[in-house]
């Protein structure tokens, strides 16, 4: 039996493995750390908290002393590290914000764990961090994918703030014997995602009728993998890795931002004309008047520092058991059916803070 602490679990990924680690670990116990910023909506992870399957604190990770009392009086041996600021328009933006939370907060962290941890290098204690691909740069069309030895060359605020933790996470294994491990995921999408990422905001746009802003010529390449697959992934690093180790998770797709986006689109589309009562729930919608979601295409000015393409050689966590077991044509389909039927949680994000964001954003970008 486990006893984690989850920060971020109120964020996209961290709630979706606060569900996925309930479900399959029933005995553990569970405690949610997190901030509750812009991201965070503690909707994601209400039923676990009313079921009591997860205890949720709202606290910051960069309060050692808080978190290290928390780790004490909850007796937690695993700690898996999603709290960041996690999107890069934004970190172009308020670079450092990212700094705080993701370098000193992942810094406040691993030293709560090593004064909490009565003997911290015991191998019955793991600091798992969650890292992004984005820490290795962008590839050539030619280039052969990400590996784990691959050389960090970060380029934007968000994914250097992600490489110096990652590089703290590792000193503190190399140093202080922490039991460490990294994970570098690809491009995640599916429920609970924050609709300022790519996929939530062009499913949410299509259903307003707002435009779907395609930064550049959208042909810049991310390797998407399903939110399931990556709690998955690291269920298996949790409970079948060594310390010390860092390990690579992607999707194996490889389409370019516009294909995505146009898939999408015609998911829509399909299911507006197999469900008529769509047109009635979302009456701004192009579909609602005849129109293609296509037609709500528009490129705009590109991201500066736009990173062109990631791919990941997730061979080692293969060799470790990993299978996906959700392509990306079904994962999609799943997405846009969630967003259909959630209206409620999305709804409750689409207004103030994030309208006045999106509206900056889309006044900037628009050429
Ligand atoms: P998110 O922005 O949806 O959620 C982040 C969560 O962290 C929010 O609930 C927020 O309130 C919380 N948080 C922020 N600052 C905090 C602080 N100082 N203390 C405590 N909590 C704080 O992010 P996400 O997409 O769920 O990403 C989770 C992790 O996975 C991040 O570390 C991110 O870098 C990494 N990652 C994300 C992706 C992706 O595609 N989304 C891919 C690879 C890796
Ligand atoms: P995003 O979801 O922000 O993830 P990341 O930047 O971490 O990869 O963006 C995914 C891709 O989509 C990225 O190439 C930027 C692009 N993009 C757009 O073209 N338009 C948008 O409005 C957004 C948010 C992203």
């Amino acid at each position: 039996m486990k006893r984690l602490l989850v920060t971020g679990g109120a964020g996209f990924i961290g709630a979706n493995f606060c569900h996925y680690w309930s479900a399959k670990y029933p005995a553990d116990r569970i405690v949610v750390l997190d901030a509750l910023t812009y991201a965070g909506n503690p909707a994601s992870i209400a039923s676990l908290i009313e079921h009591e399957r997860v205890r949720f604190v709202h606290d910051d990770i960069i309060e050692c002393e808080r978190v290290t009392a928390l780790l004490r009086e909850e007796r937690i041996d695993t700690i898996v590290n999603f709290a960041a600021e996690s999107h890069v328009d934004r970190s172009i933006e308020d670079p450092q914000s990212f700094l705080r939370t993701n370098v000193m907060g992942t810094h406040s962290l691993l030293e709560a764990a090593r004064s909490a941890w009565s003997r911290p290098s015991s191998e019955s204690y793991r600091f798992h961090h969650v890292s992004t691909d984005e820490v290795y740069g962008s590839l050539g069309p030619d280039e052969s994918a990400f590996t784990e030895q691959t050389a960090y060359a970060p380029n934007s605020p968000y994914s250097a703030s992600k490489a110096a933790a990652d590089h703290l996470v590792r000193a503190y294994g190399r140093t202080y014997g922490l039991p460490c491990t990294i994970s570098n995921c690809s491009n995640n999408y599916g429920p609970y995602q924050f609709p300022e990422k790519l996929l939530p905001l062009c499913i949410v746009n299509i259903l307003e009728g707002r435009a779907l802003p395609i930064y550049g010529d959208g042909l810049q390449v991310r390797d998407w993998l399903h939110v399931s697959d990556h709690c998955g992934a690291i269920d298996l690093i949790l409970t079948a890795s060594v310390p010390g180790e860092t390990w690579n998770i992607g999707g194996s797709s490889n389409d370019c931002n516009l294909k995505i986006v146009e898939m999408l689109c015609e998911l829509i589309d399909a299911a507006f004309t197999s469900e008529p009562e769509l047109a009635k729930r979302f009456p701004r919608s192009a579909p609602a008047s005849g129109r293609s979601s296509r037609s709500l295409i528009q490129h705009v000015r590109d991201r500066p520092g736009h990173d062109r393409r990631y791919a990941v050689d997730a061979g080692k966590i293969a060799r470790l058991g990993f299978k996906l077991q959700t392509s990306l044509a079904t994962g999609l389909a799943e997405t846009v059916r969630w967003y259909l039927e959630n209206e409620a949680w999305w709804r409750s994000i689409v207004s103030g803070e994030y309208r006045r964001w999106y509206e900056r954003q889309y006044a900037r970008a628009t050429p």
